[in-house]
């Protein structure tokens, strides 16, 4: 069940204002190329990035299980290019196997054991094609980035066609150096805010190198930003370019 911050219509319509498109579409429009491939997104939330996948001319399906958000995706301009299917990475079951498959927007943090990460790393292999690859990225946890999650450092005013001034902050209400829960306060103009509980898992590239492996992805490359630097102790991000390769191109 994915969280009400994207189950709601009403939370859904606040999420391309709050996420616009940045460094990472760029990253994963560069990623899929200019020869016309087929690629899965995986979490396409609002469809952000398949639209313009589906625009450079490859065959895109977006997958998500919150309705309210491939509602989103569907209306936006270009959204018929794309196929769009309403389920979870886990239980995904497609007989179309995927040049890419990619989870952006943090999607890998939403598995927050390591059996949900397990069940959606090896779901997804099974729609791979024999060349394919996953991509997808989640936050460094020696960062602790979720330290400035609080009301004095995220707090926004928004005015959003079609819904109105909104006002959204974060509160983050638990923390351990895996599992942070937080909460999204949205207020719709002068009415009561809607707070709407989250969680996400941060792994460590240790824990990730370790679950790719279990799922059989043996090709693996790391960056630790969007400018493909490498992953280190500061870099904000951990991505990752995994195939299923063969065993004797071990990389890790
Ligand atoms: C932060 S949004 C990212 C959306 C989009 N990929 C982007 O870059 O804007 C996270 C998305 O993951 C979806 N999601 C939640 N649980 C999921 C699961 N188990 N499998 C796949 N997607 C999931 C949510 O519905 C939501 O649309």
């Amino acid at each position: 069940m994915a969280d009400v911050s994207y189950s709601d219509p009403r939370l859904a319509a606040v999420y391309d204002a709050l996420n616009p498109a940045g460094e990472d579409t760029a990253f994963y429009l560069e990623m899929a190329g200019h020869t016309p491939r087929t690629i899965l997104d995986m979490g396409c939330g609002t469809g952000q990035v398949a639209v313009e996948l589906a625009r450079l001319g490859h065959r895109v399906t977006g997958a998500d299980p919150a309705a309210a958000m491939l509602a989103i995706a569907r209306d936006r301009p270009g959204g018929e290019a794309v196929d769009w299917i309403e389920s979870d990475a886990a239980r995904l079951a497609q007989e179309a196997r995927f040049d890419l498959i990619f989870m952006t927007g943090h999607v890998f943090q939403v598995f927050l054991t390591d059996d949900e990460i397990s069940a959606a790393l090896r779901n997804l292999r099974r729609h791979l094609a024999p060349e394919g690859r996953l991509v997808f990225e989640t936050r460094n946890p020696s960062l602790r980035p979720w330290q400035g999650w609080t009301r004095e450092q995220t707090r926004r005013h928004m005015n959003i066609a079609g819904v109105g001034p909104v006002e959204v902050h974060y509160d983050v209400t638990f923390a351990d150096d895996q599992l942070v829960r937080y909460e999204t306060h949205f207020r719709f103009g002068e009415e009561d805010p809607v707070v709407a509980p989250s969680a996400l898992r941060f792994t460590t590239q240790d824990q990730l190198a370790s679950a790719l492996a279990q799922a059989g992805f043996r090709d693996v490359r790391w960056y630790g930003n969007w400018d493909r630097s490498p992953v280190s102790p500061t870099s904000p991000e951990i991505i990752v370019d995994a195939a299923l390769g063969s065993r004797d191109h071990l990389r890790y």
